[in-house]
């Protein structure tokens, strides 16, 4: 099983995302186990604060690193080999080569920050910094299902085989998926692609590859504009 747990201020974020369609399935077939760890729980003061103001001042608040770093040795111990994974804009960018590493280990945790980030000395109780891309959110929750779903559909068996995840768009060093269609085939005057109504595999097994490259090389050409 592949063990997951998230540092939170906010454990009921992970409710819905976790409740529903393929991480709820993935859940209760013991495929993955999820856990949220309250931050708020580590602090020490009478007042539980886990933010203050920073140092050289400057707007908004700062995760305090006792709690968090509390919170920290307290999922190293409920999963000693779980890899600690610190949420924020200045990490390094997620994507699908990341995730297929992620479930090679025994589990992942998942720090997330609300308020203006962390104190800086966090950064040296977590094995990575992780940024879901170049925009600011307002808090690691939203990073942290994203980052989750993506890990919990491809743990083998997951998703049926009607699902599969070799196919994904991405799974091959950046080629993205070719365009699908469904019924009907014809909609608003949009006609679904003749090949594809056609019969002829080896037709569509060609027309789908062309598709794959000319959408992979303008998506490569608008990342570099
Ligand atoms: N926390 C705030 N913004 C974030 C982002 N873009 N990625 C990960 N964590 C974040």
């Amino acid at each position: 099983m592949f063990h997951t747990q998230a540092l939170t201020l906010f454990p009921e974020f992970f409710h819905s995302p976790m409740s529903c369609s393929i991480p709820s399935r993935a859940l209760a077939a013991g495929l993955v186990s999820f856990e949220a760890i309250q931050i708020r729980d580590f602090a020490t003061d009478k007042h539980h604060k886990v933010d203050d103001t920073p140092y050289g001042g400057g707007p908004g608040m700062l995760m305090k690193p006792e709690p968090v770093v509390a919170a920290i040795r307290e999922a190293r111990i409920r999963q000693p080999e779980t890899h600690v994974v610190m949420l924020t804009p200045s990490g390094t960018t997620f994507n699908q080569a990341k995730a297929l590493e992620y479930i090679e280990k025994p589990g992942i945790t998942l720090l997330c920050g609300r308020y203006e980030g962390f104190d800086e000395r966090i950064v040296d109780y977590v094995d990575e910094e992780l940024s879901l891309g170049d925009y600011v959110l307002s808090g690691g929750e939203p990073a942290a299902v994203s980052v989750l779903d993506a890990l919990i559909r491809l743990l083998p068996g997951v998703l049926g085989s009607s699902e599969s995840a070799v196919l994904d768009s991405f799974t091959e060093a950046g080629i993205l998926d070719w365009p699908h269609y469904t019924r009907p085939e014809e909609f608003e005057g949009k006609r679904v692609p003749d090949v594809l109504l056609s019969g002829n595999h080896a037709a569509i097994e060609q027309w789908r590859r062309k598709q794959s490259a000319l959408r992979s090389r303008k998506r490569k050409q608008h990342s570099e504009d």
